[in-house]
């Protein structure tokens, strides 16, 4: 997580006696608001304690909705796909209605369009992956017990797991998202650390470019709450006894955040810089990158779009949010480009001399590269162009 916050009221220290103020009533009485701690591997690495008014472990009643494995495609070539996920289908909740495209052991990427903003529950949280949400259009506020976080276009929400949030779009029609889900933790990659654990100078961003929530909701509220639990393929009602969100405080390092794609902070060279130095995030098995607008390669004989590349351990895969894409064509805003290991790629045709006198591009695209092969489902197939892998022909 990027850095240490705290929001509410808070005891002196971990796990000594915590008193609410102002007399509040309290559960049974007994004058103490209750520690949660949420830690991340074990109790090793990052960890934040939140503070309720009711145990957060009240849960009424818990009943299975369903375990459904996702279906890989199995009949399909090794090859080069453009998916065109601009036209998924809008449709469901924000939350079942997302539509899973890519998936491997490390993760599944969705594209979703939400019909509507609920349908069984207003409640979600994932229990066994972190989710990053990236707001390919549409704004709004994610709800947890953290309290209150504004979101806008692109933006990146990230949602640690084993937090229960309510996303409140500003208009659900207009809300667009390409989701990754991960089964390991979503970090800062460590190279731009410090020995202190802040984000070295000369990193993309800085922490100031991390937002976390800013006002606590504190809902001090008996009564059942729904709330939908997805891990892995299972789904699960759980009802908690009371409202989730009554938290009157927390401090720690793990939170839901957001980062914009736009206070990416480029890193150019003379001539051609490889992808790495787009690197944004860094998870178990795969990499999530920005490419930002900037100024292209300066110097005088430097060609100024990728050239052609094996990435032999990686699937490498494109979401183009904006822009004019240099190095390809037939690309749009919302299509996704999966271009796997044992068949190389670069420019098309005509690309690399049309770019000759660009001084700057302004595209924006956030890239995955998985470290496993990535699977598609018949989602992605019905939107793949198959004339694609063709595409670099004259
Ligand atoms: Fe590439």
């Amino acid at each position: 997580m990027p850095q240490y916050q705290r929001l509410g009221e808070i005891p002196r220290k971990h796990h000594i006696w915590f008193h609410l103020n102002h007399g509040r009533p309290t559960y049974k009485n007994e004058g103490i608001a209750y520690e949660h701690v949420i830690t991340t591997e074990g109790f090793n690495e990052a960890y934040s304690i939140m503070y309720h008014i009711r145990p957060p472990t009240r849960v009424r009643d818990i009943k299975l909705i369903k375990c459904e494995e996702l279906k890989k495609v199995t009949d399909a070539p090794l090859r080069h796909h453009h998916l065109k996920s601009a036209h998924v289908p809008r449709q469901g909740d924000l939350y079942t209605g997302r539509i899973p495209m890519l998936f491997n052991q490390d993760m599944i990427a969705y594209r979703h369009k939400p019909a509507k903003t609920y349908g069984e529950f207003e409640y979600y949280r994932n229990g066994g992956a972190d989710e990053i949400i990236f707001v390919f259009q549409g704004g709004g506020t994610l709800e947890s017990p953290f309290g209150k976080l504004r979101y806008r276009a692109e933006d990146y929400i990230v949602i640690p797991r084993g937090i229960t949030y309510r996303l409140v779009p500003d208009d659900v029609t207009k809300e667009d998202y390409l989701i990754l889900e991960s089964t390991g933790p979503v970090r800062i990659p460590s190279r731009y650390l410090n020995h202190q654990g802040q984000i070295r100078m000369g990193s993309p961003y800085s922490e100031r470019d991390f937002h976390g929530p800013g006002e606590l909701l504190t809902i001090d509220k008996d009564g059942d709450v729904e709330v939908l639990v997805k891990d892995g393929p299972r789904w699960t009602r759980v009802v908690h006894a009371h409202h989730p969100f009554d938290v009157v405080g927390w401090d720690g390092f793990v939170y839901p955040f957001t980062f914009n794609a736009q206070d990416f902070e480029p890193i150019t060279g003379t001539v051609h810089q490889p992808p790495p130095i787009h690197q944004t995030f860094e998870i178990r098995g795969y990499v999530v990158c920005t490419f930002a607008p900037r100024l292209l390669d300066y110097h005088p004989e430097a060609v100024k779009i990728p050239w052609v590349h094996d990435n032999v351990e990686a699937d490498e895969v494109l979401f183009y949010v904006r822009g004019n894409f240099g190095s390809r064509k037939g690309i749009e805003a919302g299509s996704i480009t999966l271009h796997p290991r044992g068949i190389p790629h670069g420019p098309h045709p005509g690309t690399i001399m049309a770019s000759k006198d660009a001084v700057r591009t302004e595209e924006l695209a956030v890239m995955f590269d998985t470290e496993h092969t990535l699977e598609l489902t018949e989602q992605a197939v019905a939107l793949d162009d198959e004339n694609y892998p063709k595409s670099w022909l004259d």
